[in-house]
């Protein structure tokens, strides 16, 4: 789902569709949903509004399509407040968030869910995203994984920059933390330069879920390197084993166990 107006114009509408900005209609949905057993609930996101269709933003805006879109970050922890069970995943770009915010933001996050919070691990796709952050462009596509994978890499330098025991509240010896068990990363990469540590103290799942849906060899190749859950697009029985044997044998390239990553495929189902 995404944090977008919902079916506003219908008679089924709330009479309080206007305010559905406050976040309360997806909470409600989202409490919905954790009572029918549901696992999680993913936040997509982008960062722009489309102007492709016709070169103008008229297509997007008339009709709620892409846009408007509210931030999934204060969402996830509305709902992360006002469930207990479900989990809660959100979608951050890795061309755009700087990777110690990110890394902050999730461990916050995480605590404030008490071990529920995930991450869809994106890197974008519209040029007209990369122009609201001072860029003429995105990277082109399999350089975007590129800057992924090490983006990747910083953020877990970062989560493992306290060890999970360094919070200790000890009150005999007036210690909260031992500063023995946090240590800076000093990562320097071709994309990015870190000092570390993170400011927060280690989560419950000391990082978050990691959620990704590549398609394309390369964004298979990081998903099967990087993620816990994997979504696709179900594209008929034969497509979605080519599709599940290809992460599989990724996977165990990248050193992993194959089971240790779920794979989802997306279907949209026709009530007739
Ligand atoms: C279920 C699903 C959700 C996705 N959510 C987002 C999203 O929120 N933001 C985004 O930029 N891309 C999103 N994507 C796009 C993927 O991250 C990915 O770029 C796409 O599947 C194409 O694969 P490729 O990047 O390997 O070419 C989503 C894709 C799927 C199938």
């Amino acid at each position: 789902m995404n944090f977008t107006p919902p079916d506003w114009q219908s008679e089924w509408a709330s009479p309080d569709v206007k305010n559905w900005a406050n976040g309360k209609f997806h909470v409600d949905m989202a409490q919905s949903m954790e009572r029918a057993c549901f696992d999680f609930m993913m936040i997509e996101d982008t960062v722009m509004v489309a102007d492709a269709y016709g070169g103008t933003m008229e297509g997007s805006l008339k009709n709620a399509v892409f846009a408007p879109k509210q931030d999934p970050i204060p969402l996830a922890v509305m709902v992360a407040a006002n469930t207990t069970k479900m989990g809660v995943v959100a979608t951050m770009s890795t061309s755009f968030y700087p990777p110690y915010l990110l890394a902050r933001a999730c461990s916050t996050i995480d605590s404030i869910a008490e071990g529920r919070f995930g991450w869809n691990i994106v890197s974008s796709a519209e040029d007209r995203a990369a122009q609201n952050f001072g860029l003429e462009g995105l990277p082109e596509h399999d350089e975007r994984y590129n800057v992924a994978e090490e983006y990747f890499d910083v953020v877990n330098k970062l989560w493992d920059s306290w060890e999970p025991d360094a919070v200790v509240m000890d009150r005999d010896t007036n210690t909260f933390a031992d500063y023995r068990k946090v240590r800076t990363i000093d990562f320097e990469g071709k994309y990015f330069k870190s000092r570390g540590p993170l400011n927060t103290v280690p989560s419950p799942q000391h990082r978050p879920a990691f959620f990704q849906a590549g398609a394309s060899p390369r964004g298979r190749a990081f998903a099967a390197g990087a993620a816990d859950a994997i979504i696709a697009v179900g594209t008929g029985t034969a497509g979605m084993k080519e599709y599940r044997d290809d992460i599989r044998a990724r996977a165990e390239q990248a050193g992993r166990n194959p089971d240790d990553i779920k794979l989802l495929f997306v279907v949209s189902p026709t009530i007739a």
